[in-house]
This record gives structure tokens, sequence and C-alpha cells, in this order.
């Protein structure tokens, strides 16, 4: 009898230290393909900013941030992907695409008004071999100028914005609010 709990425990042990190398290693692949996209992204924006300025940066956000991302996405090995999602989005394909994304994000944004602070990233295991990590996306002065309300966004940039996203729900934005996340999806 007593061998065999111990037998339990050592197998429990052994499952969990398996599980907790597993997310680890999860975690690293997440983390590098988060920073690509996120690093690809921001560069262009903020290189685009400072030599042309906001109104013709947020045409090309328009023209290229999809084809950045499917270009980024192009480079990952098998079995990942990431994008950005967000509940108050202006391309419509950035709304998360299904409950459990919907459910990550209000957790998250729950927690930036209660001033929590946030984990760095978050693994979800949906099954035995896909994974889900998410990456917080949180609002900068930088933001502002195209996600701001109608007194600190950039009128002229903002006017193409609405031109092109009609529909668009991405403004309202102080410094600090909780914007939306990256997704990066693993398939083992
Ligand atoms: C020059 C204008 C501009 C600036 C500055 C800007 N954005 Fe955006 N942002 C856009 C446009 C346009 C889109 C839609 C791009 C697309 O079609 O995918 C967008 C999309 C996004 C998305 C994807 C989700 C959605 O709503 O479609 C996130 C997340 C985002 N922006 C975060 C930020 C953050 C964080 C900053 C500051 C570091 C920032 N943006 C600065 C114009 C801008």
């Amino acid at each position: 009898m007593k061998k065999r709990i111990i037998g339990v425990i050592v197998l429990l042990a052994v499952s969990l230290s398996l599980q907790a190398n597993d997310n680890k290693e999860i975690k690293m692949e997440a983390k590098k393909a988060i920073m690509k996209l996120g690093k690809t992204l921001k560069g262009e924006v903020v290189k685009h900013m400072k030599t042309q300025g906001a109104q013709s940066t947020a045409y090309f956000c328009y023209k290229s941030a999809t084809k950045l991302t499917e270009k980024v996405n192009s480079t990952y090995p098998k079995g990942i992907s990431v994008k950005r999602i967000s509940l108050k989005n202006r391309n419509k394909d950035n709304y998360p695409a299904s409950k459990d994304e919907i459910e990550m994000l209000k957790k998250l944004e729950q927690k930036v008004k209660n001033k929590e602070k946030l984990p760095k990233l978050i693994v979800e295991k949906i099954s035995s071999n896909h994974y889900k990590v998410y990456k917080p996306i949180l609002v900068g002065k930088k933001c502002i100028v195209c996600h701001g309300d109608a007194k600190h966004r950039n009128k002229k940039a903002y006017k193409i914005i609405k031109e092109k996203y009609p529909n668009d729900k991405a403004i309202g934005y102080k410094v600090g609010d909780f914007r939306g996340a990256f997704v990066a999806d693993i398939v083992k």
C-alpha cells in the first residue's frame, strides 16, 4: 500500500514537472514569434511616423498591417501562427475568433481596470497538443494619435481611418488602457 502511494506521488511529480517543462518550451516559442511580429509592426509604424507623419502612417497601417502580419507569419515554424485581437477592434478581422479568446480578453481587461499587474505571457492549454499563448497590449503615448478620444487624436489621420474603417471601435483610449493582445496559436 505504502509503495503504491509513493508510486502515485512520484508519477504525479514527474507529470507535473514534465508539464512545467512543456509550458516553458511553449512560452519560449510563443515569445519569440510574438516579439518578431510586435517588433516588425512597431518598427514600421515608428519609422513612418518620424519620416511621414500621422496621416500617411494611418494610411500605411490600413494598407500594410495585414500584409506585414501575414509576411511574418510565413516565417514561423510549422504549427505556429500569431495575430492581434481586440474587443474594441478597428479591423473586423481582429475581433477574437472564439469564445476562449473573448473570455481571456475580458479577464485581462478587468485586471487592468482593477490596477492588477498583468502577466507577461499567459499559456492556455486547449487540448493535449494545442496551446494559445497571450501577450497583453497596453496603450502607450504614441498610440493616442490614432486610438485616443476626439480631443487627442490627429484629425487628419483619423479622417482617413474613419473612411477606411466605418465601424471603427478602436478609439477613446487613454494611456495605460488595455488595448488587446497578441495570440500565438501553437499546435504541436
Ligand atoms: C498612425 C495611426 C496609428 C497609430 C499611431 C497606432 N495605430 Fe494601432 N491601428 C491603426 C490602424 C489603421 C489599425 C488597423 C490596421 C489593420 O487593418 O489591421 C490599427 C490596429 C491596431 C490593433 C489591431 C486590433 C484592431 O483594433 O484592429 C492594435 C492591437 C493596435 N492597433 C494597437 C496600437 C498600439 C498599442 C499603438 C501604439 C503603440 C498603436 N496601435 C498606434 C492605426 C494606428
